[in-house]
């Protein structure tokens, strides 16, 4: 069982490398924005709450997106492994990860964070927000969305390199280079 999780600022590229590394290694992704957008589009109770958080770009509450990893974990008992997209995205969730883990006796192997400028970001997420329909992706709400980041997202990788489980990745260049950047990396866990 091999569990990474894929860490970075909005629009750092964890959707488009998750998407490159589940087809070469077999992992179930568990993206906790594209779950909770799912809630949304079908405006169940739970959607209906996060879109509140979503459409300023602030964070959905830390006990509705933990109990969506459990649901998910145990949905999920016989698996090459996870590779978890947005989660965890504050120290409460990063911990809480590690219990059910834990629990479950499969923990997390590696961190991949990509280091991407903040300018790349806006003008990633603004092109995105163009033709995407996002309601996320316009100007005002991507500058909350990072505001948050570095405000409660960015000491989960502290947490992870105290734990000596994080390696930084160049997240600028063509998907192709830094994908191949990650499998170098990921090959010497598997
Ligand atoms: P979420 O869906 O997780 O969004 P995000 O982290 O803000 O990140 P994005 O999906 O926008 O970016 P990404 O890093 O995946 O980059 P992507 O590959 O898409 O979360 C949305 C909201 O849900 C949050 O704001 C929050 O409200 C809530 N939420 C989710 N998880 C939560 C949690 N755990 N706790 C609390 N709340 C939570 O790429 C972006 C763009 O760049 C794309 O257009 C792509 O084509 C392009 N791109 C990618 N790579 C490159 C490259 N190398 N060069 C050029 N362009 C590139």
């Amino acid at each position: 069982m091999f569990n990474l999780v894929l860490f970075g600022p909005p629009g750092s590229g964890k959707g488009t490398q998750s998407a490159n590394i589940i087809e070469k290694y077999k992992l179930v992704h568990i993206s906790t924005g594209d779950i909770l957008r799912n809630e949304v589009s079908q405006e169940t109770p739970l959607g209906l709450e996060a879109k509140k958080y979503m459409d300023q770009g602030a964070l959905v509450p830390d006990e509705v997106v933990i109990g969506m990893i459990s649901s998910k974990l145990d949905e999920n008992p016989e698996v090459n492994g996870f590779i978890f997209d947005g989660f965890p995205r504050t120290v409460a969730q990063a911990d809480a990860l590690d219990n059910l883990l834990d629990f479950r006796q499969n923990p997390i192997n590696l961190v991949l964070s990509l280091k991407v400028s903040e300018e790349e970001l806006k003008n990633r997420l603004i092109s995105r927000g163009q033709v995407s329909g996002r309601s996320d992706d316009t100007e005002e709400v991507i500058v909350n969305r990072i505001k948050e980041y570095h405000a409660k997202t960015s000491p989960v990788a502290d947490y992870y390199q105290s734990k000596q489980k994080l390696t930084e990745i160049k997240g600028e260049g063509s998907v192709e280079d830094i994908f191949r950047a990650m499998c170098s990396v990921i090959d010497t866990f598997i």
